[in-house]
């Protein structure tokens, strides 16, 4: 196939592009290396692309509807990664999160529409269940007690999808992604933080007094997950992608304190505006549908983490 998959050169996006290519479809990648993180790590990730005879970028904005068109022409599916990720950063900057995860998600769906693309599968995620306290969240469970304006996009790009798909027909997968880690990780994520804190010797911000949960979801799996998901190609749904269990953060900032072989010095916060105390996946329907099983623990992704971060900064 020919895939169009905006955000190639993000975290998600880097590993994603890998497995089709591994798998012989011809990847298109659109990223504008938004600055939002160090551009370099995306740079990294794009050059390691770029060795692929199947690979080319296309370096400019979903919000530009030529760019948009141009990317789409003759794809058999889009998968839409592009986006700006944090949710601490949405309180910050309101703007551009309305911008990128609003008018560019729309820019993405319509052209689709207008190009007839055989598919679009793009990213949720767990922030849609804001503040819901059913333990496990399912797919069916109320999303309308948003907490964030990032989880505010995101529900957003769920119900606009509905309507393009009840609209047009056009089939819409959506992923629900919770907490995502792995090498080549996002910056301004926690396993991402404190491992740079602990192997510099800084203490480590731990919010929520500790007292957090949380659904780790190991990059590997949640790809398997989008892979199976463009495959499958059905005609609209929305899918849980989480490990299916739910982790101490205590227990894993122990995991990574072994990892780096150091104890961390911990400044123990409140939560922040925007957090939620737990997420926890139920991932049945995602299993029963797609045949997504995670297959890595904690226990093993964290050290992958850690042993990439000392390879990628030389330490
Ligand atoms: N990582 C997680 O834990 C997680 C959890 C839930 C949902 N998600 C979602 O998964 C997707 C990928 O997340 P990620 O962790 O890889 O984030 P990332 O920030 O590493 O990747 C996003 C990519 O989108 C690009 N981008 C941003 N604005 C753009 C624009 N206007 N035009 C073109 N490209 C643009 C960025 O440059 C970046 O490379 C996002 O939609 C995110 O919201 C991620």
């Amino acid at each position: 196939m020919r895939i169009l998959l905006t955000g190639s050169a993000g975290f998600i996006g880097f590993h994603t592009a890998k497995a089709l290519l591994a798998r012989g479809d011809e990847v298109v990648g659109l990223d504008n290396f938004s600055p939002y993180y160090d551009p370099q790590l995306k740079e990294d990730r794009n050059a390691q692309l770029k060795k692929e005879e199947n690979f080319t970028l296309i370096r400019g904005s979903i919000l530009d509807r030529k760019t948009v068109a141009k990317a789409m022409k003759g794809v058999d599916r889009i998968c839409h990664l592009a986006a700006l990720a944090g949710v601490r950063y949405s309180f910050e900057h309101p703007e551009e999160y309305i911008a990128t995860n609003i008018q560019g998600f729309f820019e993405v769906l319509d052209e689709a529409q207008k190009q007839q693309v055989p598919g679009l599968i793009y990213a949720s995620s767990s922030s849609v269940y804001g503040g819901n306290t059913e333990i496990p969240f399912k797919e069916s469970d109320r999303t309308d007690d948003q907490l964030s304006l990032y989880g505010m996009n995101k529900k957003d790009n769920e119900l606009m999808a509905h309507t393009y798909h009840h609209l047009y027909g056009l089939p819409v997968t959506g992923l629900r992604f919770f907490t995502v880690y792995g090498p080549w990780g996002r910056p301004d994520m926690a396993l991402f933080l404190f491992t740079d804190a602990i192997l510099h010797g800084r203490p480590i911000n731990v919010f929520g007094h500790g007292k957090m949960q949380r659904d780790f979801t190991y990059v590997d799996d949640i790809v398997a997950g989008i892979v199976a998901s463009i495959d499958k190609n059905y005609p609209e749904e929305v899918f849980n992608l989480g490990c299916g269990r739910r982790e101490e953060l205590m227990d894993y900032i122990k995991m990574v304190e072994a990892a780096c072989g150091r104890e961390a010095k911990k400044n123990f916060m409140p939560m922040q505006p925007g957090d939620v105390v737990t997420t926890d996946a139920d991932i049945s329907r995602a299993r029963k549908m797609l045949g997504y099983e995670p297959k890595t623990m904690i226990r093993e992704g964290v050290p992958k983490f850690v042993a990439w971060y000392r390879e990628y900064y030389d330490l």
